[in-house]
């Protein structure tokens, strides 16, 4: 079986972007691989946090998991500091790593420029090392994550051909190993729709749990007022009729995406449905259609929050698999890179 996994930060609310980008389609894909779906905890805190609920704010991201559907039955549900092995491979990997490979990155260029040099700490360079560390350890195959991560699993996979070019194949045989690749190389598995879900203010920009404004997204857990409240004030155009793929129309788009996504339509059966339609008739629609798809995950949240001690078991297995996994990758990482063993 061919082997998935995936990550979602901890940082304030999970919104629709991360549902849709990411979440909901793991749903699907446990049916038929092997996954395992991390909370990434050490990830938050690359940018400043609030110490006080970083714990919390884990928890509930694991109950958004579960609520949403993923199925301890079928997939590992973990948080990643739990398996101490990802920050260890993190730093095995950094020696391979090229600091020019970590300037490039536009997350990076991004905040550091926003920030300044002096206010952001090194963890915001070296993030995409640790990202490249939560993958590699489990040799998965393929990576479901939205738009905005493809640059980092493009480094994930160069760096694992790097290091099995420096360490892996006849080196690694001599020293005692098996020989050959030690990392899989992983693909993205980018959705067709869904892949970037744009803020409700700005449709040029994606809908990120770092804006300040919390009307530029829909968070999974908002209430029935504030998603309206949110849909009727969001931005808009003054074009005849709503269409896909407009240009002109990031916001046209960006909708019906959602409601294409939330309805569970198709992108024709949408474009047809609302091409004479104005934002006066579309907008009580889309509410609708994502009050609806949300009902039901907002409710198995609430029943999985009120019994902790059953997500601690959740968490407590899926760590306990993982580490399985994680550790037989680490020991010949270690091996193959010439380490004393104990
Ligand atoms: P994070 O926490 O920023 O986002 C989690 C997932 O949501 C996707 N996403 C979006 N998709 C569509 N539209 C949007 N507006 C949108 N915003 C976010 C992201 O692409 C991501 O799939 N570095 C990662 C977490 C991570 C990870 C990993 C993922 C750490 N290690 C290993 C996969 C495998 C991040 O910060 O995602």
């Amino acid at each position: 079986k061919k082997r998935i996994v995936s990550g979602v930060q901890p940082t304030g609310s999970i919104h629709l972007g991360n549902y849709l980008g990411a979440i909901k389609n793991w749903i699907s894909l446990q049916n038929i691989y092997e996954t395992l779906f991390f909370i990434v905890d050490l990830h938050a805190i690359t940018l400043q946090y609030d110490v006080q609920k970083l714990s919390k704010a884990t928890r509930d991201t694991a109950a958004i998991y579960l609520a949403c559907g993923v199925d301890i039955s079928k997939a590992s549900v973990f948080v990643q500091s739990h398996v101490r092995a990802h920050v260890e491979l993190m730093w095995l990997l950094s020696s391979a790593t090229p600091i020019g490979w970590l300037n490039k990155m536009i997350q990076f260029k991004e905040k550091s420029r926003k920030e300044g040099d002096e206010n952001v700490g090194v963890a915001l360079l070296t993030y995409p090392v640790l990202m490249a560390s939560d993958i590699l350890l489990y040799q998965s195959d393929l990576v479901p994550v939205g738009e905005d991560q493809i640059q980092h699993l493009e480094l994930t996979r160069d760096l694992a051909k790097r290091v099995n070019h420096l360490y892996g194949g006849r080196k690694w045989k001599k020293l005692g190993g098996r020989g050959g690749q030690i990392f899989k190389v992983p693909e993205p598995l980018i959705p067709p729709a869904g892949a970037r879900v744009m803020s409700l203010t700005d449709g040029r920009s994606k809908m990120s749990k770092s804006a300040p404004s919390d009307d530029s997204r829909i968070n999974l857990l908002d209430p029935k007022d504030l998603i309206a409240k949110k849909i009727k004030t969001c931005t808009t155009d003054s074009f005849l009729g709503l269409e896909f793929d407009n240009p002109e129309r990031p916001e046209c788009n960006n909708l019906l995406s959602v409601y294409q996504l939330v309805s569970g339509k198709t992108k024709e059966e949408v474009a047809i449905e609302c091409r004479d339609m104005n934002w006066g008739t579309f907008k009580p629609l889309l509410t609708d259609a994502v009050i609806a798809h949300l009902h039901p995950i907002q409710v198995q949240y609430g029943e999985i929050v009120s019994d902790p001690s059953y997500l601690d078991k959740v968490l407590a297995d899926g760590a306990a698999n993982a580490e399985v996994i994680a550790e037989a990758t680490l020991s010949n990482v270690y091996q193959a890179m010439g380490f004393l063993r104990r």
